[in-house]
């Protein structure tokens, strides 16, 4: 047992019950209550999750305001895409030396959910459409992190897939899934990491929030993967305090300022919350801030260090998608550079991961500072770079400078307004104005190259006209001057697809169900997400999952499998055989032939990312244990493999396989049949069985609960009347001649998908959870006149 865990015990035994209800909830936005009497310090928690959000104003919560400046590290996306963990515990140590310069204990990430729909508003915050890979990237963020003595806390525990209604949203998905895709990441984190908590989320899982869910918090992630930390709620995701402390959650954030307090002292007093329930959920409490309090690490920032790390990395997760030769650029002749994103870069998402950036660098000046007098560069706006739309004008501008210059960069990708906490993305489509000025200067030069500034996937009809295609994504503030270092082939492009990029959203198993209803999403399409749809349907995407081109040549040869004690060891040589330097991804991925329970084609084991000089070969090896054969088993609970031939296969994507083995995998046991959607979507009756129970109904709006948002209350007249108050009141703490499109968007979304108990949660004591009831009695009361009225 750790030292302050013991020490916590200690503390916790001579505290009253009124003390350890108050220990338990967040003493506001961003500290933990302390113990002053025994020396137990109030901490500070920030966001997270590529960069510290020291938030300037205590009750700002989603990043209105600033905050205090930090490097802005690439997001999730941009570092999932490196497929290097070493890389990304370097940027972890980084985040976790500026936490400690600005005394924060804990850093609100890295966030890991799985990318189920490419449309996800929040997919750059996470890593990918892999639960191996995400979980991998995560343990490296966490040992980063945590290596400077401050701890990582994975986000949003669980099934957390959509931003629509994802307050109150009821995620029905069944075991099998949720275990192989939803849970693997974080189960792979908290055993090769051990971070020091985890972050619950807001909605619910097959019909229960998780904050309450004692399945979820004790039995899978303590008791089944030995999580030893402290888990809290997101913000505002308590649904019932007493409950959720059985359940598991130990803290409570932000505070409710009290709140709960008499419904939890209830619960405690009627035995529904036993003493030794409260003083685990204490102790861990108080565990967190003594554990904070140590020696461990550094807080000397040298931010132009992080700077270049940040640029480093926004290189490694840069994925090369198509490219005709024209890349790497040569430093000579006329460039013309086209596009808003050029000078003012989108280089983060919106929403509470917003970091305030030390500095920030664009493409053209980074251009500009590296051709020299060498080449020169002309610049055409293209489009307006908040909305994305162009008028004739501008597109003219671009026909114009694209036909005089020898080569042409066009930076286009998604407005804040399109992706971001809160909402979800309305199609994958860029914007008119950003296509339109593709097709014009594409059609007056084709040399033109096209780089991305995105979060996430984009339907891409035009992939064939330019001459080259690199995804940058959301680089972090350095990201553009690690695209010119890319473009130029200062540095090779480093990444690899994390996700695949469907040729239409439509393609998407996902998409018959994915943000359409406030109350419920059902995940029919089962495992099939991603590249385990693509290669299983033999539907291609536009860019598979693993792709990425660099400007070398890579052979990967003699792959030998051997087993060993822990299952296999997988050895390949890996050949830089073209003329630069450049870095491969060994990808290993298991392909189960036959199997009693359906199984996706194939799916991701193991990885390896090296880096070769040209004419360089390194032999790489993957060590493939039991579980890489695994499947969940249905019937036992528990993971089992199915003796019987197996595929390994190694490769440079999921659809470029370079060498397969078969193996005969001998030990195992019998494995419960489990039957998918076998058109990729269940119907009814496949649904049916892979939940084996009944197709929950979707809750309906009345009565009135706590859990009825201001969205529901729009049902009844009285109902409006209400929300038309609570909006009104929440909007005056709102700045919104200074907010930009996104902020506003995520604002309004919060307002109309928050749950009525938050009101209570976040008036500071003006109206009480009992206040509350009365008040959805009343509205009950008058909806059921209504009703009878209405005849
Ligand atoms: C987000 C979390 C974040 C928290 C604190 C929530 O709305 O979902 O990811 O850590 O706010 O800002």
């Amino acid at each position: 047992m750790r030292d302050t865990y013991a020490r916590a015990e200690k503390i916790v035994s001579t505290l009253s019950t009124d003390d350890k209800i108050r220990l338990v909830s967040g003493k506001d936005a961003w500290t933990t209550e302390p113990v002053d009497e025994h020396g137990v310090p109030s901490i500070l928690v920030t966001d997270g999750p590529h960069g510290v959000r020291k938030q300037a104003s205590a009750d700002d919560h989603i990043g209105i305001n600033d905050a205090v400046p930090a490097t802005c590290f690439p997001t999730a996306v941009t570092l999932g895409s490196t497929w290097d963990p070493d890389l990304i515990e370097e940027v972890g140590a980084a985040l976790g030396r500026e936490s400690r310069a600005n005394d924060v204990s804990v850093l609100l990430g890295p966030g890991l959910n799985i990318k189920r729909h490419p449309a996800g508003g929040r997919n750059f915050e996470y890593f990918s459409e892999d639960p191996f890979l995400s979980g991998k990237m995560a343990a490296a963020m966490v040992r980063g992190i945590q290596s400077q003595g401050v701890g990582a806390c994975l986000k949003h525990y669980a099934a957390n897939n959509q931003e629509f209604f994802r307050m109150s949203v009821d995620t029905v998905v069944d075991n099998r899934t949720l275990r192989e895709l939803y849970l693997t990441g974080f189960e792979i984190a908290v055993k090769e990491s051990q971070p020091w908590t985890v972050m619950c989320s807001y909605n619910k899982v097959n019909g229960e929030h998780a904050d309450i869910s004692r399945d979820l918090l004790t039995d899978i992630l303590r008791d089944e993967w030995g999580f030893d930390g402290l888990v809290m709620s997101d913000w505002f995701a308590v649904s019932d305090r007493a409950l959720a402390i059985c359940a598991g959650l130990d803290l409570e954030m932000p505070g409710s300022s009290g709140a709960w307090d008499a419904e939890v002292k209830a619960a405690h007093a009627s035995g529904l919350l036993t003493t030794a329930e409260l003083d685990l959920a204490a102790t861990r409490v108080v565990d967190l801030a003594l554990r904070a309090q140590n020696d461990t690490g550094s807080s000397q920032v040298d931010p132009a260090a992080h700077h270049e790390l940040a640029r480093r990395a926004a290189a490694a997760g840069t994925v090369l998608l198509t490219n005709d030769g024209i890349l790497p650029l040569e430093r000579t002749g006329s460039i013309a550079v086209v596009g808003s994103f050029a000078k003012k870069p989108r280089y983060q998402g919106a929403g509470s991961s917003l970091v305030t950036p030390t500095q920030v660098d664009t493409f053209i000046d980074a251009l500009r500072a590296a051709v020299g007098d060498a080449a020169t560069v002309h610049y055409a706006q293209g489009y307006d770079v908040a909305t994305g739309e162009t008028e004739e004008a501008l597109l003219t501008e671009v026909r114009e400078a694209a036909r005089k210059a020898d080569v042409v960069i066009v930076l286009a990708g998604l407005p804040d307004s399109y992706e971001s906490e809160g909402f979800d993305r309305d199609h994958l489509r860029l914007p008119d104005g950003h296509i339109a000025t593709i097709a014009a200067a594409a059609e007056a030069n084709d040399r033109t190259v096209v780089a991305l500034l995105n979060g996430a996937p984009i339907e891409m009809p035009w992939a064939d006209g330019p001459a080259a295609i690199v995804e940058a994504y959301l680089g972090g503030q350095a990201g553009g001057a690690a695209l010119a270092d890319v473009i130029l082939g200062d540095v090779a492009p480093g990444g690899r697809l994390a996700e695949s990029f469907p040729v239409s959203a439509s393609d998407v198993p996902a998409d018959r169900d994915f943000a359409r209803h406030p109350k419920q999403v059902q995940y029919r399409e089962g495992l099939y997400v991603g590249y385990r749809f693509h290669d299983s349907a033999g539907v291609p995407a536009r860019f598979p999952f693993g792709h990425g081109l660099t400007y070398t040549a890579f052979e990967q040869t003699g792959l030998t499998v051997r087993k060993t004690k822990e299952g296999y060891s997988v050895t390949v040589t890996v050949t830089n055989a073209g003329p630069r330097a450049g870095s491969e991804v060994v990808q290993v991925y298991v392909r189960d032939p036959e199997s009693i329970a359906y199984r996706p084609e194939k799916e991701l084991k193991g990885f390896a990312k090296v880096h070769l000089e040209p004419g360089t070969s390194q032999k790489v090896t993957v060590r493939l244990d039991r579980r890489a054969f695994a499947v969940w088993d249905i019937r036992a609970q528990e993971w089992r493999v199915e003796p019987g031939a197996f595929e390994i296969l190694v490769g440079a994507s999921s659809t470029d396989i370079r060498a397969r083995r078969t193996v005969a995998v001998a030990e195992g046991e019998a494995v419960f049949p489990s039957h998918g959607p076998s058109a990729f979507v269940a119907t009814d009756d496949e649904f049916r069985t892979m939940l084996g129970a009944d197709i929950p109904e979707v809750p309906s709006v009345l009565p009135y609960h706590r859990d009825s948002t201001t969205e529901d209350l729009h049902e009844t007249a009285t109902g409006r009347a209400i929300a038309a108050i609570m909006t009104q009141e929440a909007g005056k703490q709102f700045d919104w001649e200074h907010a930009d499109a996104s902020t506003k968007r995520m604002f309004d979304a919060n307002v109309r998908t928050a749950p009525l108990r938050q009101i209570a949660m976040s008036s500071e004591s003006r109206l009480s959870l009992a206040s509350l009831d009365r008040l959805i009695k009343l509205l009950n009361a008058t909806s059921a006149k209504a009703w009878r009225a209405r005849g």
